[in-house]
């Protein structure tokens, strides 16, 4: 082990350097995980070798100090900071000091989302907002009052909940701000070349720090309260419940997602459930606050020097880690798209180990200016796919280049072109090996063809040894070609042919999806082959006729009309037919056109949405019983939805939009009798609402 006294100086450097980033310039440079992990690892160190304690160190901060900016408020009450749990074993010790301290007692706990934003303390005097003010290092923080002020869900005056508000109270919670704005503020500041903004937590913590009210407001921020400060003249509370009733009672939103349990099994299954669904929130969440309820309970546990012994952050594992960019490369896919992509040293991130991220493309490498050598901050959000939010600067070594965008293709050599306006760049040799190789891979892929066996690996194996060039080679591939290439045995090899032979039988959607026309993916493919039944009668139709199919459109049907007029593919596709793929059913075709015409079209041009069981038909049958008559059996209700059809099992949010729409609500048991004389319908609907 390196000398403990010598280590624990450099750890007390670091995190007293980083937190004053984090707390009082605003301008982080490590993810909380990578932070949390110094400060533990300096608090461990602390507690093993208590002769090297100092009286300054930074363990017994809460935040950091003010900036010259703002002025500074005191609290009355202070804000302190809470203990974290990293795992359900932590829980429960911190479960067993609560039962020790309470002698007995039985506590019950409520359990909170743990918002990731910034702490708020808003003072209300006589019911009116006087100030607001940020945690800052817990005794003294920072006065933001005009920024707070923008804030729509805060109350300039607090509504009287009966009996009249409080002389003095102090309302505390976390302002934050929504995914859907973070995205939208990024959108615009990519398109205007400026550096995005790293995650929604900064962001808010940015956006309250402006000295222009102005420039807050346009950031849209939200609140979430949770907690009381200094309270005067108000009502007596015995447990945190009521506490949260109060606030709401005055006018401030209270996170929904509060649960009480007596368990602490249980209060550990809801934190794993909540870690399960955290990207289903319109916020981030990066852990749940779970606290004894009882208030003379949290007397009795009282306080440490940091924080309260009767409440505990249960932190999610970490979506951001730090890590060494080894190496930017380029890769080309099958529409000749070029996008850069990180060689990372492997780094557990998200929940698995990464060592690859996606830099997206040309531009995101220049705006993050992301060098290899760097340190670099890498992000993995639930399923989204790993990507380098950016460089941790201060950690640069010297020397460390900028990267630069090659201008040629490194699979073909050819020159990449970018066309004005376009934010990909691409490599348009007819003849690149890389696209090839992708599209075959593409082909033969679990949503499209799903040839079990022929991976990126066996690909490359195929076209390097010239026995493929395009997707309909593979169909003349023998079991001897293929014994004959590197490593491939006897029986790897009869299994490909076989999984190969079997595609042929695909269905039409799957061929359609795996040609790799632009922007056509399965579901559109879906929705051609069951409207039309064959390539063929789908390279007959029009633009508008493809557009007028649900769920296609006109981007999709354009580029489709394209795609199968083309001269170009005109061989290739007489290849496939001849290898004898599924092109589809002309019988099916003809009797779906027949049975079109005897069918009135009494809901042509309506869109009927059908939600929980219709007595008698599938989900599919519905859709297509309403196809059949010429209307639509779109997936969700809108201000053009003709009527909403509802059986058992019936979604609520389909209900609650259709009724605030004012769209018809059709029983299920009526919806024969809707497609036979859908007029009839709603006129005894209306009947039956007026009498
Ligand atoms: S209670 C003494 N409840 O997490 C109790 N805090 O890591 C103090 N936070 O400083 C806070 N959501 O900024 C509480 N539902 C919640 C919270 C929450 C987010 C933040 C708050 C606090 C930090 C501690």
């Amino acid at each position: 082990m390196t000398d403990p006294e010598a280590r624990l100086e450099e750890l007390r450097a670091l995190v007293a350097h980083h937190n004053r980033l984090y707390h009082e310039l605003d301008a982080p440079e490590l993810p909380d995980a990578d932070f949390d992990a110094l400060a533990r690892e300096l608090r461990a160190l602390e507690a093993e070798f208590p002769e090297y304690a100092v009286p300054d160190s930074p363990t017994q901060d809460v935040g950091g100090a003010a900036s010259p900016t703002f002025s500074t408020v005191t609290h009355a009450v202070p804000m302190t900071s809470l203990d974290n749990a990293m795992n359900a074993d932590e829980l429960r010790a911190w479960a067993d000091r609560v039962a020790r301290g309470l002698d007995g007692q039985v506590p019950t706990y409520v359990a909170e989302l743990k918002i990731d934003g910034l702490a708020m303390s808003i003072r209300y005097e006589s019911g009116e907002l006087v100030q607001a003010a940020t945690r800052g290092d817990g005794r003294v923080g920072e006065d933001v009052t005009a920024n707070v002020r923008t804030i729509g869900d805060v109350p300039h005056r607090l509504s009287d909940p009966g009996g009249g508000v409080p002389d003095v109270v102090e309302v505390r919670g976390e302002v934050y701000m929504s995914t859907a704005v973070f995205d939208e503020l990024n959108r615009e500041y990519e398109a205007a070349g400026e550096r995005p903004l790293v995650n929604p937590r900064n962001a808010a913590a940015g956006s309250l720090r402006q000295k222009d009210p102005a420039a807050t407001a346009r950031r849209r921020l939200s609140f979430w309260a949770y907690q009381l400060g200094q309270v005067e003249g108000g009502p007596d509370f015995t447990s945190h419940r009521e506490t949260l009733d109060f606030i709401g009672s005055i006018g401030f939103p209270v996170n929904p997602e509060i649960r009480t349990f007596t368990s602490v099994e249980e209060v550990a299954a809801f934190c794993l459930d909540r870690q399960e669904h955290r990207h289903d929130l319109a916020y981030e969440i990066d852990g749940v606050v779970v606290k004894v309820d009882d208030l003379a309970q949290r007397e009795l546990l009282g306080y440490t020097s940091r924080a309260p012994r009767w409440a505990i952050a249960y932190k999610f594992p970490p979506e951001e880690r730090t890590t060494r960019l080894l190496d930017i490369q380029v890769s080309v896919g099958r529409t000749g798209r070029a996008t850069p992509f990180a060689v990372l040293e492997p780094v557990f991130v998200g929940g698995s180990t990464v060592s690859m991220a996606t830099l997206h493309n040309q531009d995101q490498v220049a705006i993050k200016d992301v060098r290899p050598g760097d340190t670099v901050i890498v992000r993995k959000a639930g399923d989204v796919i790993p990507e380098v939010v950016g460089p941790v600067v201060s950690l640069r070594p010297d020397g460390v280049e900028p990267w630069h965008f090659p201008a040629n293709c490194p699979a073909c050599g050819n020159p990449f072109v970018r066309p004005e306006g376009e934010a990909d760049t691409r490599c348009v040799a007819p003849d690149c090996p890389a696209q090839r190789d992708q599209k075959v891979a593409y082909w033969a892929s679990r949503g499209a063809m799903d040839i079990e066996g022929l991976g990126e690996q066996m690909v490359e194996k195929l076209t390097a040894a010239g026995l493929v060039r395009d997707p309909a080679d593979l169909y003349a591939l023998t079991v001897e070609q293929l014994v004959a290439l590197e490593r491939v045995g006897e029986t790897s090899a009869t299994n490909l042919v076989t999984e190969i032979d079997r595609s042929k039988q695909q269905p039409l959607w799957r061929l359609l999806t795996a040609l790799g026309v632009r922007h056509l993916g399965p579901a559109a493919s879906q929705a051609l082959a069951s409207e039309f039944h064959t390539l063929d009668a789908i390279r007959e139709k029009s633009v508008d006729e493809l557009a007028a199919v649900d769920g296609v459109g006109t981007v999709i049907a354009t580029t489709v009309r394209e795609w199968l007029q083309l001269e170009a593919n005109q061989d290739y596709l007489e290849r496939l037919r001849a290898a004898g793929l599924n092109f589809g059913d002309p019988e099916a075709a003809l009797a779906a056109a027949e049975a079109r015409a005897a069918i009135p079209q009494t809901l042509e041009g309506r869109a009927v949405v059908v939600t929980g069981a219709v007595p008698g038909h599938t989900r599919e049958s519905a859709a297509e019983a309403i196809v059949l008559r010429g209307g639509t059996s779109p997936g969700s209700v809108s201000k053009k939805t003709f009527a909403l059809v509802v059986g058992d099992g019936a979604g609520a949010s389909k209900l609650t939009k259709a009724e605030s729409s004012g769209t018809p609500i059709v029983p299920a048991e009526r919806f024969d009798a809707l497609l036979d004389d859908p007029d009839a319908v709603l006129a005894d609907l209306t009947d039956a609402a007026d009498g």
